[in-house]
């Protein structure tokens, strides 16, 4: 990434090889999952300015082909998944065929996933697993509603709300895709381009409301989400894939007393994100569920790939990448 123009500049070069640090790992990169923060980052829209040129791709898969002088407990050959390290925000990132990642922000590919499933799985499952405990325990059977629910995120949301035993509520602009959610959990589905989906939203779940919604969408849908809401009913802000939300009446959060609440997946300590993670595995075993991929692209496909996240995808979007040499 030369500038920040967007991703419509990106351009397949070559990087000297990364050297480790005496805490990290060099790994050879085999799958690179894709976020829309990417593109925001590449667009200007993103807190973090890396120095340019900048290699894009937070999340990944790889091998350990080197280490630094303090990185004695990982071994070579070993595969390893990244969990939320400076890697494409302000170092360099995993659309590489390799990258440094300090030890303390690897983790072991779970058993029975594949390499792409754990490619894309860290930073997702802890966003949807923040959105999900940020406000302490709810009800037993609460209602969670789920917005941009076939993205990343919000499948991530759907399997972790299903495996915690609330009851999942949808929003997907596709009909095919809001039947793969109800395969994955979701006790309902709605289209959030339907106008009335709010009301046939609240007269199936009638007398109850909405306990907590996941809102990855923004926009003119956020002030619908919150009219589904009841009392105490909060709104875990993760996404704003619509943009700002025009003409907020704070009025509405008045009455039933709503409280809305940012996420940041990667503001807790490393501690604190090991151990949720250890949480998601724990839920996602118990529930028999594992990471939805939606499609694996050619390393040098990655505009195509970048295309496909932007339509809206199933799941996770991924590139393979090539070993070098
Ligand atoms: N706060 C954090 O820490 C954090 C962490 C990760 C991601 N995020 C943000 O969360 C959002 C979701 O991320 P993601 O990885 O799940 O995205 P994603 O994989 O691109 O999926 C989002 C889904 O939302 C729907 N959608 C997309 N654009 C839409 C629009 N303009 N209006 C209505 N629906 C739309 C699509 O579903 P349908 O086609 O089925 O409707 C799409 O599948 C992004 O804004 C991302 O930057 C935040």
């Amino acid at each position: 990434m030369d500038d920040y123009k967007g991703i419509g500049g990106l351009r397949l070069a070559d990087a000297p090889d990364p050297i480790p640090q005496p805490d990290e790992v060099i790994l050879e990169v085999h799958y690179a999952a894709l976020n829309p923060a990417d593109a925001y980052l590449a667009e200007n829209q993103y807190p973090a300015k890396p120095r340019l040129p900048h290699i894009l791709g937070r999340d990944g898969v790889g091998k350990v082909v080197a280490r630094g002088s303090a990185a004695a407990d990982v071994g070579l050959g070993e595969r390893r998944a990244i969990l939320l390290c400076e890697a494409g925000i302000n170092q360099p990132g995993t659309f590489a065929q390799r990258v440094a990642v300090p030890t303390q922000n690897l983790v072991e590919i779970p058993a029975g996933w594949s390499e792409p499933e754990a490619a894309g799985a860290t930073l997702v499952y802890l966003t949807a697993y923040q959105a999900l405990t940020m406000w302490g325990p709810l009800p037993p059977s609460a209602v969670v509603l789920v917005t941009g629910a076939s993205g990343g995120v919000g499948v991530a949301a759907v399997q972790l709300a299903a495996a915690m035993g609330y009851k999942v509520v949808a929003l997907s602009r596709s009909a095919e895709k809001s039947r793969r959610l109800e395969q994955l959990g979701a006790a309902a589905t709605f289209n959030p381009e339907d106008p009335k989906w709010g009301l046939a939203l609240k007269s199936a779940l009638e007398p109850r409301r909405v306990d907590l919604a996941i809102d990855n969408i923004g926009g003119k849908l956020l002030p619908q989400v919150i009219s589904t809401l009841g009392d105490l009913g909060r709104v875990s802000l993760v996404g704003r894939l619509a943009g700002p939300v025009p003409n907020f009446n704070t009025a509405t959060l008045f009455f039933r007393r709503n409280r809305l609440g940012g996420v940041a997946a990667n503001a807790g300590t490393n501690a604190e994100s090991h151990v949720a993670w250890q949480e998601i595995l724990k839920l996602l075993a118990r529930a028999g569920v594992r990471p939805q991929v939606d499609k694996v692209f050619p390393f040098d496909q990655l505009p195509q790939a970048f295309e496909r996240l932007a339509q809206g995808p199933m799941g996770k979007v991924l590139v393979a990448v090539k070993p070098a040499g």
